[in-house]
Parts: structure tokens; C-alpha cells; sequence
């Protein structure tokens, strides 16, 4: 007879620096919720921050022909030159700054220039501001790097536009980057011009940089979308994150880019070197589509998200305990819950428990979230609809 050892597992020995990567709850939620479906739950998704449009047929059609042509090897680590090209135009367009191919680098996804950027600028000793609630990839990589995340409160009754005054009392001599964001994840605050002209003289002639997270720049319902690059002399001390995700529904096709200074963007393009080799080259013939080629399909996207946004606030505001400011940009909701007594996570896990409506609790952008609630309303009037029944009943039950 054969004895049959089973070895215990061995330790796992992390470098120190895991323990101060933080994650973007809306994938643990979504996990959470698929498993709630596998038990047999009908669950309204309003979690994740994608598009539910498909990908415009021209973009998918560049990207297959792209394929078949052969574009499925390497390319350059910062991109294919025709659509660093096409970005360049894009964004000197749509910003009124003039800028060339070699200050763009394509990465796959928005989130790697966040990656890099605070990889390439911070370190111990280094301060970071950024919005809170805010994107939380934000928080986690400036820990991760090990520089101090000095959060900007967000405010309700200013319409989550972060307050200049209080932005210039957190600047010091070690304030390193300031992280804007608008139209802003989780809040659908804009900035306005005149809020970016302070800021821009908040920073004055120090050498900070500005990571200008401009991925919603596209999904504008009031306002001006007005990038801080513009201001005179802050173009050398802004990176502008943009990206292919939102703006073209293209979120599982993972591409982005950050427009900035040449001698910064070769160090970019070297963590890209280190790290991915180069975004996928067929992907990238895509992008060059979506920018080159028919823009209705976004605007068509806008226009839906804005309705749905009305849908959706509007039957927020009947549902006791729940109010909520109209967002100006972006394709999130973002109620106060302050009157239903319940703590924000409480909240959002028994309405995903109990309701089987998948939202997010303010807490997963940061502290300054409690209180607060993010939906998604990426998703179809019907299903909105059925959410904000749902949610009522429960309220009915529960409050
Ligand atoms: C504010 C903000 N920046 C960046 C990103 C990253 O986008 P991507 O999926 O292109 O990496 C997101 C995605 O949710 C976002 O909300």
C-alpha cells in the first residue's frame, strides 16, 4: 500500500510595496453579482463603467481588416506612427494646443498612463494631490510608488468642483503632481474654464505636473470641455490622459494614450518597453479609424447616456432617503444617502443582496465617498427603470 503526502502549502512572500496597491471595487462587485446570477438572481448591472453600446461597425471592420492584412506583430512601443499622428491632430483640435506625433504615446487603456506617469514622476518624499471621491486607481498607485496621496474633498454643494482655495493651501515644496479630472468619475462634476484658470494659477510658476484625466472629455451634457494644456505655460507641465474606452465603447480592446512633453513621452514609451512591448498593432489600425472616420456613433452615444441620466435622477429624487444633483458629464450617478441612515457599503451590498441591483458604494472612490452611492447609467431605459422600481420596494420594506 502506497502512503500518499500532501505538502502543506509554502508561504507567500509579497515584496512590501503589494501591500499599498489598492483595486477598482467594480470588478469585485461584479464578480459578486455574476455569482448572485449563477444562483439563479436576476441582477440590473449598474457597477461597471463601460459603454453597453457595441463598438461602431467602421472601427470593428478597420480592426478585422486589420488582422487580415497582417497587423499581428510588434509595433513601436509608443505606436503605430499614423495613429500617434491622427491622436496629435485629434487632440490639437480639440484642446486649441498645437501637438505633434512625438508627444503622444498609445498605451493599452487609459489606466497605464496613470501607471506610468506616477511611476516616472513620484517616489518617497513626493506629494500627489487628487480628487476624492475620485477614480481609485489614483489613491492606489500613488501609494503603490510610495509618494503621500493628499486628497481634494469633492463637494456636493459645490457640484463635486474641487475648491481652488482649498487646492492652494494643499500645494507645498513637495507637491509633485496634481491629478485633474473632469467630466469626473464617480461625480459627473465638470470644472469650469474659470475654475481651470485658477487652478492653473493656484500652481503658478512651480514645477508641478499636471496629469489631466480627460477620458470623459467626449461625454459633456452642460458645459465646456476646456483642457488646462491650453493655459499659457502650463502645456510642458501637462500630461493629458485620453483614451479609445468611453469615447468609442472600446473598453475590451484596451487602448489609450497620454499627450505630453517629448523628453517625458521617451520615458513613457520606455515603461512601455519594459512592461507591454507595444500596444496590439490591429487595435491600433481601429483607433485610427475611430478618430478619422464617421462620429456619429458617439454622438448618438451622448445623446442616449443624457437621456438616461434624466431617467434615472429623476426617479432617484422620488425614492425616499435618496437625492441626487444632475451630473454635467460622464455616464455616472452619484446619490446621497445620507437620509436613509445607512452607511454607504451597508447600502450597496444589501441593495445588490436584496434588490439585485448592482451599484457601488461612494466609499470605493475614496473616504470622501461616504454617503454617496455610484450607479452606472450605461444601460438601457428598461432596465434603469426596473432598478428604480426595484430600489423603491426595498426601500418601502427596509427604511
Ligand atoms: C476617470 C477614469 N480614468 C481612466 C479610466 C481608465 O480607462 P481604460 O479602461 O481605458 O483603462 C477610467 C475607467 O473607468 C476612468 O473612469
Amino acid at each position: 500500500m502506497s502512503t500518499m503526502t500532501v505538502a502543506a502549502p509554502s508561504q507567500l512572500h509579497l515584496a512590501r510595496r503589494m501591500s499599498r496597491l489598492g483595486t477598482e471595487t467594480a470588478f469585485e462587485v461584479l464578480v459578486r453579482a455574476r455569482a448572485l446570477e449563477k444562483q439563479g438572481k436576476k441582477i440590473v448591472h449598474l457597477e461597471i463603467g463601460e459603454p453597453d453600446f457595441d463598438t461602431p461597425r467602421n472601427i470593428v471592420d478597420a480592426g478585422v481588416d486589420a488582422l487580415q492584412m497582417g497587423y499581428t506583430h510588434y509595433g513601436p512601443s509608443a505606436g503605430l506612427p499614423d495613429l500617434r499622428e491622427a491622436i496629435a491632430e485629434d487632440v490639437s483640435k480639440s484642446r486649441g494646443v498645437h501637438f505633434t506625433a512625438d508627444e503622444v504615446v498609445v498605451v493599452p487603456g487609459g489606466k497605464p498612463i496613470i501607471f506610468y506617469t506616477m511611476l516616472a514622476l513620484a517616489e518617497a518624499g513626493d506629494e500627489v494631490i487628487y480628487p476624492n471621491p475620485g477614480f481609485p486607481i489614483y489613491e492606489s498607485m500613488i501609494n503603490f510608488v510610495g509618494a503621500k496621496a493628499v486628497p481634494i474633498p469633492l463637494r456636493e454643494e459645490r457640484d463635486f468642483r474641487l475648491d481652488v482655495n482649498e487646492l492652494a493651501s494643499l500645494i507645498n515644496d513637495r507637491t509633485k503632481v496634481i491629478i485633474l479630472n473632469s467630466p469626473q468619475n464617480p461625480t459627473g462634476g465638470v470644472l469650469t474654464k474659470s475654475d481651470i484658470f485658477d487652478i492653473a494659477d493656484a500652481i503658478g510658476d512651480r514645477e508641478i505636473m499636471v496629469l489631466s484625466d480627460e477620458i470623459y472629455g467626449r461625454l459633456l451634457f452642460e458645459g465646456e470641455q476646456f483642457s488646462i494644456s491650453a493655459i499659457e505655460g502650463m502645456k510642458d507641465r501637462t500630461i493629458i490622459l485620453d483614451g479609445f474606452s468611453k469615447t468609442y465603447a472600446m473598453t475590451g480592446w484596451r487602448m489609450g494614450y497620454g499627450v505630453m512633453r517629448p523628453d517625458l513621452a521617451a520615458h513613457i514609451s520606455r515603461l512601455m518597453t519594459n512592461s507591454n512591448s507595444c500596444t496590439a498593432t490591429f487595435t491600433q489600425k481601429a483607433g485610427i479609424e475611430a478618430i478619422r472616420g464617421d462620429q456619429s456613433a458617439t454622438e448618438h452615444m451622448r445623446l442616449e447616456f443624457e437621456k438616461r441620466r434624466n431617467v434615472f435622477v429623476n426617479g432617484i429624487n422620488q425614492i425616499k432617503g435618496f437625492s441626487c444633483r444632475l451630473p454635467k458629464g460622464a455616464f455616472y450617478t452619484f446619490p446621497n444617502i445620507t437620509q436613509t441612515g445607512w452607511p454607504s457599503k451597508k447600502l450597496a451590498d444589501a441593495l445588490l443582496d436584496e434588490a439585485g441591483v448592482a451599484g457601488l458604494s461612494g466609499t470605493a472612490f475614496g473616504s470622501f465617498g461616504e454617503g454617496y452611492l455610484r450607479f452606472s447609467v450605461a444601460n438601457s431605459v428598461e432596465n434603469l427603470e426596473n432598478a428604480l422600481d426595484r430600489i423603491e420596494q426595498w426601500t418601502k420594506k427596509n427604511l
